[in-house]
C-alpha cells in the first residue's frame, strides 16, 4: 500500500496540474475601477446581467474590530481583504463567480503548467497606481500556491527600504492559522485535480508522530537525501529539479518590494539537522494528545502569546506538555518546519517544499480531531478582536473567491473529506473494500494482462490489500465521500522569514 499512496501522490503532482487574481481582472481598467466584472461573450453584458446569468455584486466586508497587535489602518493591501483590489465582484447563479479555463489541455506537471485561471500580484497597490501600471505574473499552479502561501504571511510594506513591520501575519499565529489552510489545502487540491483529470485524487498526509527521522523523505515520496550535499535532494529524485519562488523574504522587504516569482534555486532540506535550541525534534504522541485536551480554541489575546490555547498549542508556540504561550522552544506544527532545517523553515518560502502538503494534511487531520472531540457552537469562534485578519467574518487573504474564517470552523465531515485513520472502525471497513475493490480492477488488468476477472477475484485481492494496509500506520491518503461538496470555488511565519525568528 505505501507504493500505492506513492503512485497517487508523485504522479498526481508530476501530472499536468492547475488559482489569485482572475486573469480577466489584472488589467488597468479593473484595478482602477475595482470592479472584476468582466463581459460574457454569450451576450456581451458584465456578467451576463441581460441575460440573467449574473450579477456585479458589491463586496461587504465585516466591520468588526481588530486586535491591538497591529497598530496601521490602510497601509497593506491585505487589510480588509479584497477591497483594495477590488469593491465588486461578479456573482453567477450564487456562488462567486469563477473563472473559467481558456485552455484546459494538460500539460506534464503542475510545477510547468501555467495557471490559466490566476496570475499573482507581484506589486502594492499604490505601487501599481503610481506608476508601474498592473503588476502581475504569470505562474504556474504549483507556485500559485507558494506565492499565495508567501502573500498571507509576509510583512507589511511601510514604504521605502527596510521599513516593514513583521509582526503582522493574515494566515499564521492566531485563530484563522487552522481555517486558512484548510481552505488552502482545499483549493489546492482541487487545482490538482482538475490539472490531472483525476477528481479521486486526495493529498496524502504524513503522520510524524514520534517519527525520528522524515520517513517520507525517500526517493519514491517527496524525495532521498542527495549523497553529495546532504542540504540537496537527490538527484535520483524529480524534485532535485524544482525551483522554488518566494523564498528570499528578508531580502524583499529590505527592498521594500513583493516577491515577483523568479525562480530562486532549488529546494533545501537537510531533515534532523536543524538547530536544537528552536525546537527538539518531531511531535510526539503525547504531545498531540495534550493539545488535543485543551479545550479552548484560542483564548486572552489569539496569539502567540496564548495560553492554553488549542490553536496556539497546535500551531507550535504554546509549550505542548503545559500549554502556556511564548513558549521558549517551537513544538508541534512549527517544530516540524524547523525540523526539516532549509526551504521548509522559513515561513514564506516553505510551501516550496513538497513536504508542505503532507504536512498540513496531517495537521489538519489534527483540527478535525479536536473538532469532533469538543462539538464547539460556531460562536466559539472569535468574532471580534483577534489580530487582525483572523476574526469570523474576514476574507481570508489572498483567495478570490472569496472565504469567511468562521466558515471553516465546520467538521470536514460537513465539507466532504474525511482521514482515513480518523474513519469509525465500520465506515473505514466499507470505505476499505469499495477503495480496493476499485484499485484491484484497476490493477488485476494491468498485472496479468487479462481484461477480464470476476469480481471474486478483486474481492480477494481486496482483502489482501487491505490486510497488508492495515500494516503501514505512517502514511494514509485524505478521501472524499462520494457526497463531496465543493466548497464556493473552481480555483508560513516570523518576523524575518524564519521560524526561528517567529518566537519574538
Ligand atoms: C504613491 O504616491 C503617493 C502620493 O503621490 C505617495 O505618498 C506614495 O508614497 C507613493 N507610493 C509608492 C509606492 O511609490
Ligand atoms: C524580480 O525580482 C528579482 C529578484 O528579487 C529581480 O532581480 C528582478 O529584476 C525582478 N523582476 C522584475 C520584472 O521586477
Ligand atoms: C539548519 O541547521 C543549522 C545547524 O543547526 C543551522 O545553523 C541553520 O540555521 C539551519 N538552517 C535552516 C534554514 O533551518
Ligand atoms: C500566561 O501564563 C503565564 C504564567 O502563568 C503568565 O505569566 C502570562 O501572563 C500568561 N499570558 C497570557 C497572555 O495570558
Ligand atoms: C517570550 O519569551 C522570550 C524567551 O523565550 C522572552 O525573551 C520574551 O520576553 C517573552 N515575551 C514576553 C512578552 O513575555
Amino acid at each position: 500500500m505505501r507504493s500505492l499512496v506513492v503512485v497517487v501522490f508523485v504522479s498526481q503532482l508530476l501530472k499536468p496540474a492547475w488559482q489569485q487574481i482572475p486573469r480577466q481582472c489584472a488589467t488597468s481598467e479593473a484595478l482602477a475601477s475595482r470592479q472584476c466584472c468582466p463581459v460574457w461573450s454569450g451576450d456581451g453584458s458584465a456578467c451576463g446581467a441581460r441575460s440573467g446569468r449574473g450579477i456585479c455584486q458589491d463586496v461587504a466586508v465585516s466591520e468588526q474590530p481588530d486586535g491591538p497587535q497591529y497598530p496601521f489602518n490602510g497601509v497593506d493591501d491585505r487589510e480588509r481583504w479584497p477591497l483594495t483590489f477590488l469593491t465588486a465582484l461578479a456573482v453567477v447563479s450564487g456562488t462567486l463567480w469563477v473563472p473559467t479555463a481558456v485552455n484546459a489541455h494538460l500539460a506534464t506537471s503542475a510545477k510547468n503548467t501555467i495557471s490559466q485561471d490566476y496570475v499573482i500580484i507581484t506589486g502594492t497597490y499604490s505601487q501599481m497606481s503610481n506608476s508601474s501600471g498592473p503588476m502581475f505574473r504569470e505562474v504556474s499552479i504549483y507556485d500559485l500556491f507558494v506565492w499565495m502561501h508567501y502573500y498571507v504571511s509576509r510583512p507589511a510594506l511601510l514604504g521605502g527600504e527596510n521599513n516593514v513591520w513583521m509582526q503582522v501575519d493574515f494566515g499564521h499565529w492566531a485563530p484563522a492559522f487552522l481555517p486558512w489552510h484548510r481552505v488552502f489545502l482545499l483549493r489546492w487540491e482541487h487545482e490538482i485535480r482538475k490539472v490531472t483529470g483525476d477528481f479521486d485524487f486526495a493529498i496524502p498526509y504524513w503522520d510524524w508522530r514520534d517519527a525520528q527521522e522524515c520517513e517520507v523523505c525517500t526517493n519514491e515520496l517527496v524525495g532521498g537525501q542527495s549523497p553529495l550535499n546532504p542540504n540537496l535532494i537527490s538527484p535520483s529524485s524529480v524534485f532535485s529539479s524544482w525551483k522554488v519562488i518566494c523564498s528570499r523574504e528578508p531580502e524583499y522587504s529590505m527592498r521594500g518590494v513583493l516577491c515577483n516569482g523568479t525562480e530562486e534555486g532549488p529546494l533545501l532540506r537537510n531533515p534532523g539537522k536543524h538547530d536544537q535550541n528552536l525546537a527538539d525534534g518531531l511531535p510526539t504522541s503525547s504531545e498531540v494528545d495534550f493539545t488535543l485536551s485543551l479545550s479552548q480554541y484560542d483564548t486572552g489575546p489569539m496569539d502567540r502569546m496564548a495560553n492554553m490555547s488549542f490553536r496556539n498549542t497546535l500551531e507550535g508556540f504554546g509549550n505542548p506538555r503545559t500549554g502556556l504561550g511564548n513558549s521558549s522552544k517551537l513544538g508541534m506544527h512549527a517544530a516540524l518546519h524547523v525540523f526539516m532545517n532549509g526551504t521548509m523553515s522559513s515561513v514564506q518560502g516553505s510551501a516550496n517544499d513538497p513536504v508542505f502538503l503532507l504536512h498540513h494534511a496531517f495537521v489538519d487531520s489534527i483540527y478535525e480531531q479536536w473538532l469532533r472531540r469538543h462539538q464547539p457552537e460556531k460562536s466559539h469562534y472569535p468574532t471580534a478582536n483577534a489580530p487582525i485578519g483572523h476574526n469570523s467574518e474576514y476574507y481570508m487573504a489572498p483567495f478570490m473567491p472569496l472565504y469567511r474564517n468562521g466558515d471553516y470552523f465546520i467538521s470536514s465531515k460537513e465539507i466532504g473529506y474525511e482521514y482515513s485513520y480518523l474513519q469509525d472502525p465500520g465506515q473505514r471497513f466499507v470505505d476499505d473494500l469499495v477503495s480496493y475493490l476499485e484499485e484491484a480492477r484497476g490493477l488485476w488488468p494491468w498485472l496479468l494482462g487479462a481484461a477480464v476477472l470476476g469480481a471474486v477475484c478483486s474481492a480477494l485481492l481486496a482483502v489482501v490489500l487491505a490486510k497488508i494496509r492495515s500494516l503501514l500506520s505512517r502514511q494514509g491518503k485524505r478521501r472524499s465521500s462520494e457526497s463531496e461538496k465543493q466548497p464556493l470555488i473552481s480555483s508560513s511565519e516570523g518576523s524575518t522569514d524564519s521560524y526561528q525568528a517567529m518566537m519574538a
